[in-house]
Formats: C-alpha cells, sequence, structure tokens
C-alpha cells in the first residue's frame, strides 16, 4: 500500500512537471552517460525540487550533492541508501576532507520520494532543497555556476557514516550547470516568417580523449545577404550525445565583406587549421550544457547579414569524453531562428573589465587575487543614449585560473545590485546567460568588473593577454538599444606602472623598468607576501589607462589616459541571509564592536 502512494506521487510530480509551462520550466542535464538530473526552482519558497534518474543494481546507494568547484569532499551530499533489512533510507549528509561522509545533525533533503527500479534497473528519486538551509555543514545554491556531485556504488550498507564517497563508489562525476535559472521572457511571440537555421557539426567522430574542441567553418546561406534578426538560439544536440557536447560558441568571422575564409572542419588546435580561420572571433552565440535556448527579449534580435557582413561563421564544439567513449558520431550544433521582419532594435554587445594586455599581472602561489576592470562614469557619458541601455544578458569571461567574476553598478557614488557575478565560476562552463531581469544603466554611471584568481599552481607570474595560459577578466553584456559604446574596459596607467618599476627597482632591488618589456618586469620580480600585497594595493589606488572605443573601433572623444576610478562612496552590503541564528550571531558580533 505504502509503495502504490510513492508511485502516485511521483507520478502526479512528473506529470505536473510536464503540463506547467507558464513559468516554472524544468531543466535536465546527464550526469554522465548513466543518470540524469532534473530540477525546476520554486522562486518564491527559494528551494529546487530535484529528480534523479539513474540505472544500478537492485541495492545500491546514489549521492548526489553539491561543492563549491566539484570537489568530492567537503560536498554536502542527500543520500538514497538501502540498509541490510532492505529499509530505505535519504539522508543529508556530508562529506569531510577526506572524502568521508557524515550524516548531518539537520536534515534538509526533504520531501523524499522514489521508485523502485523498473525491469531496466531505472530508479527514480525526488527531493526538494532550499537554496540556503542556514546550517553550516549545508552548500547554499546560489546565482551562477553549481557543481553538482554525485556518486553511486553497491548495497546494502549497514551505515551511511563512515561511507567513503570516494573509495567505495563504483562511479562519480561532476556537472556544472546554472541551477538557479530566473530569467524567461514569456509571452514573446515570433513573427510568422520566422525560420530555423541550424549549423551543425557534420558526422565528427568524437575522438577516444578527454577534451576536444571541434571547430566548422560555414557559408551562411544567400539570404542573408539581407540583414536579418537572431531571435533565439539554442543546442540541436544529436541523441544519445547528450553526456559528450560540454559547450558550443558560434563565431563570426569578422572580416571584411569579401575575405574568404576557408570551410575548415577540424580539431580547433590543429597544425592544419588554416591560419584564415583566426579571424572567427566574435561571439553570435553561446551555450553551455545545462543551458536552455537564449531567447532575446521581444524588443531586440541580434543582427546578423546584410550588405556588409562577411557571409563566413564558424561553429566550435567542446567535446568532454572522460569515460573515453571510442566510435561516436556527432552532428549537434547550434539552431538559431531567424526573422527579416526585424524588431525595433538591433541588440549590441559591451565588452567590460580589463584590456587584453600586459600591464596587469597575477603573482604566482596565490589562491585568490584580484584584478578589477574600470567602466568609469565619463566613459558611460559619452557612449550612452540619454535614456541608458538596458542590458538583459552577460557572458562571463577568464582563461583558466578565474574563479570569480563580478560586475558592480555604481549610480551618483551609491552602489546598485549587482549587473551580475558568478560565484563559482569555471573558464569550462561559458555561457550567454539572461539576467533575472533587464537592468537599467544610465549614462554616467559606472561599472566595476572584478575577477579572483587562483595561481596556487604556478609557479611564474600570470600576465594580462591573448593566450589561454594568460588571463583575461571580461564580461560581455548582451543589451537595447544599440549604443556607441563598445569597449569600456582598463588598465593600470602608464605614468603608475613606470613610477611602480621604478621603485621596484631603486628600493626592492628588482630587474625592473618601464623601458623594457611589461612582461620582462613582472617576470623578474620575486614575489613575497609584502610584494604581492603591494601589487594588490597598487592596483586598487593607481589611476587608469582607459580604452573608452565606439562600435567602428575608433575612440571616442575625452581624456582616457590618468582617470580616476568613479569613487564607490555607499558600498553595498553583502546580502543578507534569512537566517535567525546566522543573524543574532552578526549582531552580537555588532553589539560588541
Ligand atoms: C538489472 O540488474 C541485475 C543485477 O542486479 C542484472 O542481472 C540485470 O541484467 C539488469 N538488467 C538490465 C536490463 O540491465
Ligand atoms: C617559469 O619561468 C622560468 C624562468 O623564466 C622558466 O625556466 C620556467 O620554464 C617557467 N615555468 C613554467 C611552468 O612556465
Ligand atoms: C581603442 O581605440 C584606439 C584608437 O582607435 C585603439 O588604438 C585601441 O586599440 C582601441 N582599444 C581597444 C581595446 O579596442
Amino acid at each position: 500500500m505504502k509503495l502504490i502512494v510513492i508511485l502516485f506521487i511521483i507520478k502526479t510530480v512528473i506529470s505536473l512537471r510536464s503540463s506547467d509551462h507558464h513559468q516554472l520550466s524544468i531543466h535536465k542535464i546527464p550526469l554522465g552517460s548513466e543518470a540524469t538530473f532534473n530540477w525546476r526552482i520554486q522562486p518564491i519558497d527559494e528551494t529546487v525540487e530535484i529528480e534523479i534518474h539513474y540505472s544500478a543494481d537492485e541495492f545500491s546507494w546514489f549521492a548526489i550533492g553539491f561543492s563549491k568547484r566539484g570537489e568530492f569532499k567537503n560536498a554536502d551530499y542527500c543520500v538514497l541508501w538501502i540498509d541490510w533489512h532492505r529499509d530505505v533510507h535519504f539522508n543529508d549528509a556530508w562529506s569531510n576532507e577526506n572524502g568521508i561522509l557524515n550524516i548531518d545533525e539537520h536534515q534538509d533533503c526533504n520531501g523524499f520520494v522514489w521508485k523502485k527500479p523498473d525491469i531496466n534497473n531505472l530508479t527514480k528519486f525526488a527531493f526538494t532543497r532550499k537554496f540556503d538551509t542556514c546550517d553550516v555543514h549545508d552548500y547554499v545554491i546560489e546565482r551562477g555556476t553549481t557543481h553538482i556531485v554525485w556518486s553511486k556504488g553497491t548495497g546494502p550498507l549497514s551505515s551511511l557514516n563512515g561511507l567513503d564517497i570516494i573509495a567505495d563508489s563504483t562511479s562519480s562525476s561532476m556537472s556544472r550547470t546554472e541551477l538557479l535559472k530566473f530569467g524567461k521572457h514569456i509571452n514573446n511571440i515570433f513573427p510568422t516568417d520566422t525560420w530555423k537555421y541550424e549549423l551543425l557539426a557534420d558526422q565528427v567522430r568524437v575522438p577516444d580523449v578527454e577534451t576536444t574542441y571541434w571547430c566548422r567553418v560555414q557559408r551562411l546561406p544567400h539570404i542573408l545577404s539581407k540583414k536579418h534578426h537572431i531571435l533565439q538560439f539554442g543546442p540541436a544536440i544529436q541523441k544519445g550525445n547528450e553526456h559528450l557536447v560540454h559547450h558550443m560558441e558560434v563565431f563570426h568571422c569578422a572580416g571584411s565583406i569579401d575575405a574568404s575564409v576557408p570551410l575548415y572542419s577540424g580539431p580547433c588546435d590543429s597544425p592544419d587549421r588554416p591560419q584564415a580561420t583566426q579571424i572567427c572571433k566574435k561571439v553570435l552565440a553561446a551555450w553551455a550544457m545545462g543551458a536552455d535556448a537564449f531567447v532575446y527579449p521581444k524588443e531586440t534580435g541580434l543582427s546578423i547579414g546584410g550588405e556588409q557582413f562577411n557571409p563566413y561563421i564558424m561553429l566550435e564544439i567542446h567535446y568532454n569524453n572522460p569515460e573515453r567513449i571510442k566510435e561516436k558520431i556527432d552532428s549537434s550544433g547550434i539552431e538559431f531562428y531567424l526573422t527579416e521582419t526585424l524588431r525595433k532594435y538591433d541588440a549590441g554587445v559591451i565588452e567590460l573589465g580589463l584590456e587584453y594586455i600586459d600591464k596587469m599581472a597575477i603573482p604566482p602561489r596565490q589562491e585568490s587575487f584580484e584584478l578589477s576592470g574600470h567602466c568609469i562614469a565619463e566613459c558611460t557619458g559619452v557612449g550612452l543614449p540619454q535614456s541608458g541601455i538596458y542590458v538583459f544578458g552577460s557572458q562571463l569571461h577568464t582563461h583558466l585560473t578565474g574563479t570569480k567574476v563580478q560586475t558592480r553598478h555604481i549610480r551618483d557614488g551609491q552602489e546598485l545590485s549587482p549587473l551580475n557575478y558568478d560565484n563559482h565560476y569555471s573558464t569550462h562552463f561559458q555561457e550567454i546567460r539572461l539576467l533575472p531581469k533587464p537592468v537599467h544603466v544610465m549614462p554616467g554611471d559606472s561599472l566595476i568588473t572584478t575577477c579572483s584568481y587562483n595561481t596556487l599552481d604556478r609557479e611564474n607570474v600570470t600576465l594580462g593577454g591573448f593566450s589561454i595560459s594568460d588571463e583575461m577578466c571580461v564580461n560581455y553584456i548582451h543589451y537595447y538599444p544599440n549604443a556607441r559604446l563598445e569597449v569600456c574596459k582598463s588598465s593600470i596607467s602608464d605614468d603608475a606602472l613606470r613610477t611602480y618599476f621604478r621603485y621596484m627597482r631603486e628600493w626592492e632591488n628588482q630587474k625592473t623598468n618601464f623601458d623594457d618589456e611589461i612582461s620582462t618586469s613582472y617576470k623578474n620580480i620575486e614575489w613575497t607576501k609584502i610584494r604581492v600585497a603591494a601589487l594588490h594595493d597598487l592596483y586598487q589606488a593607481a589611476p587608469l589607462s582607459m580604452q573608452c572605443n565606439s562600435s567602428d573601433g575608433s575612440r571616442l572623444p575625452g581624456l582616457w589616459d590618468n582617470s580616476a576610478a568613479t569613487p564607490v562612496k555607499l558600498p553595498l552590503a553583502p546580502p543578507a541571509r534569512d537566517c535567525p541564528s546566522i543573524n543574532s550571531h552578526n549582531n552580537n558580533l555588532d553589539q560588541s564592536m
């Protein structure tokens, strides 16, 4: 009888999920090739409803959870397990720094329902989890990237306490996704002449290595010699390959209209890749595992085609094949919805952050070193229209050592809500994200993009630059109506850097000289704790060299050398947590100060 009731609940949970299209959509990502993670968020109660499907033997255990950057140790789990009486348990547990599980004092994996394995050994279970349970052992689910970790193993178990989440498992893995998706454009109707254009890989034999970046250059169809708007883009994944296609980007080969680009198809880093394809760099679309289609707000579309538009574009697919599966053929890609019935506004992109040059550096062996790129009030003042712009999407970007990115928004000295942030950023998970709601940016506002880097495993200094081993700190913001401004980035001013290198030479006896290569000076510094702290302070205080450029590549009028960063007189308090015990704890601290 009990079982029948449970089956019924699972059934209504699932059918409820599939009939409710209004606001709460269901999302799904594969967990390796053996399991799927299905979820829906309930923004009002701040909970996530999660449903796991996996295949395994009858008495196996399955742990699903979260951790800061995808590690199995120091992770927070909800575990389904079966004891030797064949009783089913579901517990909130955490793994310590050795990966050993402990049942949590506070049980926060709620509303558990499950369905016994069927004839295909497929087990399903569902539960809910609050974003913030206020428990010190629980992971706080935040906006941005969430690292989902899972393990499964053979049962039955005598107890959950003491289980080794790594050594006792038969398989385990980590997936990244944007769990808290709030952005959704409802009532977005496409014109009747909308058509679908697919840019797909052509029967790629996916190499049996962990990471492959595959590039395919294509010529757009002739009809796109007339300007169109992209209204939506999204994944077109070949069925059965969902776990292999990790992320995809489409680049425009932004050259002159008659620049011809070879129709290359092959690994992106192959020596056979023609040099001429290197101009295919301007991002048109980006998708990563777990993301839905990106739908432009109804006021705007992304311009593609037209008489001045070079007709070549390139698809880049990152195949992730840790199981080293052989002989997989793939023709996945991106599908676009296009119309020639243009919307009111062309969408635009502005680059915020740091310039791609070696004037900014990250010392080696740092757990978290921050660099900030400024878009100052004077630049938005001349670059944005009087009525401002609406930012609806954002793609954060760093290279390998970036761990956090945020863009702060300042108006008249007062800090507003951040434009976007990701406290668990990974270079391996980049997507253009819809903001929960469009952010209005006015001329005279300033935007500060700050990135944190972890260089613990680097022995040499890391410099700003284009190469994958160099670093970047960028936020590509997507907005309308199209403005003059396209690049609003900074670096330390030449004068400040010259003074710093002279100081390091004369007082610290380092081989630094601004008139040599900047990178050489940085590489010559022997990094000590004090020198690292001094560099941090220098970057915080030094005047800026601003790049305030328009979309035709020219500089907007103004004085952009030795500019001051726009001051933040009223910084935003850290977001309050709705946790009685934690808040009263804070209050006590306040009183004692
Ligand atoms: C289900 O698991 C049992 C062992 O527990 C195995 O004998 C059987 O072949 C499995 N069935 C399928 C369809 O995989
Ligand atoms: C670090 O720099 C030294 C000196 O330039 C060089 O010999 C070494 O190969 C570099 N190490 C790495 C990992 O690049
Ligand atoms: C901005 O424009 C100037 C002048 O055209 C150019 O030298 C500079 O490289 C541009 N900066 C960026 C970041 O595009």
